[in-house]
């Protein structure tokens, strides 16, 4: 198991432990970081499809890493990037962990985090972000940009600050279907009693109006496209738009050629609504959904190429992960978890994860330990000469020691799974044995009841009334049961009532880490606020622009 290129110990300039690396600028690696949106693990050859073809992403796991349990640290988009971009669980950073749905909303990656991009920006990086952030814009006028990719460490932006939504797609629905947030029998009764009080008839009609005008200018108000901080296209066209992506990360990696350059280039596929190009319109045998993978895969492999065109190949880590797993709940199109359970079990948190670094990292590697894309953070310090920041938890830890000895076993002893900011479940990997134990305090009712997900409401509710709690702990072991389809009790599974005593002293300690914080997500900052509102030409013209 000794790494192709090293014969013993670990490479020149790298170290194991968590000190500073000091490595001269022609043994520090590029970084291209590469996020599929909702992608799952069994979406891809190299995770077992035998029917789509991702060859380029194929071609980053026989030539480098592959990590089989990789872990999200949420089944959700923005707590997901906010954990990816500071190595720290979104409960630290963005607390109440929702998804934002609006542009003029005031929450997002507050000021105060760290992310990698701004550690490796300061160690003298060029840094881009291409592609989805979704982690918030403005603080308190339409321009501060407070929340922007530009304050956070990316000297370039070329993407689009929120998500793609159906409504950025004419004629593809919307997002802001509201009997799919609230259970619709919530919604009934809200809607009759208010009703029955001011009189349904007028209260219904007017809401209609509203909610209509509001669903003709959500395109405009949420679906923009910037190149730093200026709106290029408002609302985006999906046209070519991996096209464009990609040209633009082409781009970036040429006129970096010569500086270490680290490169987040994330897709808005594959998330719904779905969409291709014209050119992979039709090439999968799996509709719509398996043609935009195939896109993205085309797109990994313009990127390889250009590395492989400049002579950038060998010094540059590439890394590749979804920010979540499948998103069952949403499409009807498709989307795979491989074996794995759906969103707020195994199938919403394990992620593919993919490194290649040639010459250090041995071909076709397969890491099975658990590892978190929070382990990226100090990945990307480390390897850049930066310096972890001494004054915050950091919960990721540092990949390669784990892909360099791979003898070792991850540090990731125990990991902690959150519904929105309640803990849900714990994960430990005892040093002595291959169990991986998950112990869930509570599990997500399903809509509807018989089903496997939570299909009447886009994604699973975390409060009560909507949770089943479980005391003792429902308990699995994913080394033998990894679709958690039979939970272990004290008969079947002896040590049962050890195992949860420790990890629930695990849990413990880990809550007494967590610093009281504000929540960016409070209904007062996710609520659209019209003074927020990113606007490239003038309200009459519905703010529309198209300078692309
Ligand atoms: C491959 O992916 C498609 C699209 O998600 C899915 O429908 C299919 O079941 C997957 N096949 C395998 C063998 O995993």
């Amino acid at each position: 198991l000794v790494p192709v290129g090293l014969s013993s110990g670990p490479a020149p300039g790298f170290v194991s432990d968590l000190n500073p690396v000091s490595s001269s600028d022609s043994e520090r690696p590029n970084f291209v970081l590469i996020m599929v949106d909702d992608m799952g693990m069994g979406d891809l050859g190299c995770y077992g499809n035998k029917t789509l073809k991702t060859p380029n992403v194929d071609r980053l796991a026989s030539e480098g890493a592959k990590l089989t349990q990789h872990i999200a640290a949420a089944p959700l988009c923005s707590p997901s990037r906010a954990a990816f971009l500071t190595g720290r669980y979104p409960v630290r950073t963005v607390g109440w962990a929702g998804v934002f749905i609006m542009n003029a909303a005031s929450g997002g990656l507050p000021r105060s985090e760290i992310t990698f991009a701004s550690i490796a920006q300061k160690q003298g990086y060029e840094t881009a972000l291409i592609g989805k952030w979704h982690l918030g814009l403005n603080c308190e006028t339409s321009t501060d940009h407070c929340h922007h990719p530009n304050k956070h460490g990316f000297k370039y932006f070329w993407g689009f600050p929120l998500t793609n939504l159906r409504d950025c797609h004419p004629g593809r629905g919307t997002v802001y279907a509201l009997e799919k947030y609230l259970p619709l029998r919530t919604a009934a009764v809200l809607l009759l009693s208010t009703g029955l009080a001011i009189g349904a008839a007028s209260l219904v009609v007017l809401f209609s109006c509203f909610y209509a005008a509001f669903l003709t200018v959500v395109p405009y108000m949420n679906c923009v496209l910037m190149r730093d901080g200026a709106i290029v296209q408002q609302p985006f066209s999906n046209a070519n738009l991996t096209q464009r992506m990609t040209r633009e990360a082409v781009e970036f990696i040429e006129r970096s050629a010569e500086r270490p350059f680290l490169l987040f280039f994330t897709f808005l596929q594959v998330h719904t609504a779905l969409f291709a190009s014209a050119q992979f319109t039709g090439s999968s045998p799996h509709g719509i959904y398996g043609d935009a993978v195939q896109e993205v895969d085309w797109s990994v492999g313009q990127i390889l190429q250009t590395l492989e065109r400049l002579g950038l190949s060998e010094n540059t880590l590439v890394y590749l992960t979804s920010d979540q797993g499948a998103h069952l709940e949403e499409g009807t199109h498709g989307g795979h978890n491989g074996i794995y359970k759906v969103t707020n079990f195994e199938g919403g948190i394990r992620v593919p994860g993919l490194v290649r670094w040639p010459r250090k990292i041995r071909p076709g590697l397969e890491i099975h330990d658990a590892t978190s894309n929070m382990d990226v953070f100090p990945s990307v310090v480390q390897l850049s000469g930066g310096q972890l920041p001494q004054d915050r938890a950091i919960d990721g830890r540092p990949l390669l020691d784990l892909l360099l000895a791979p003898t070792q076993r991850s540090d990731h002893e125990f990991m902690f799974h959150y519904c929105h900011s309640t803990l849900q479940a714990v994960r430990w990997s005892p040093r002595n044995s291959r169990s991986v134990w998950k112990a869930f305090y509570f599990t997500p009712n399903f809509h509807p009841p018989n089903s496997s997900g939570c299909f009447h409401t886009l994604v699973c509710f975390c409060s009560p009334g909507h949770v089943t709690a479980h005391d003792p702990p429902l308990l699995y072991d994913l080394s033998r049961d990894p679709s958690e389809s039979t939970p272990l009790g004290p008969e079947s599974e002896e040590d049962f009532h050890s195992i949860v005593d420790v990890m629930e002293r695990a849990a413990r300690e880990h809550r007494a880490s967590l610093q009281p914080r504000e929540s960016e997500m409070t209904p007062g900052k996710v609520v659209p606020k019209p003074w927020l509102q990113p606007c490239c030409s003038s309200l009459a013209r519905l703010c529309a622009c198209n300078r692309d």
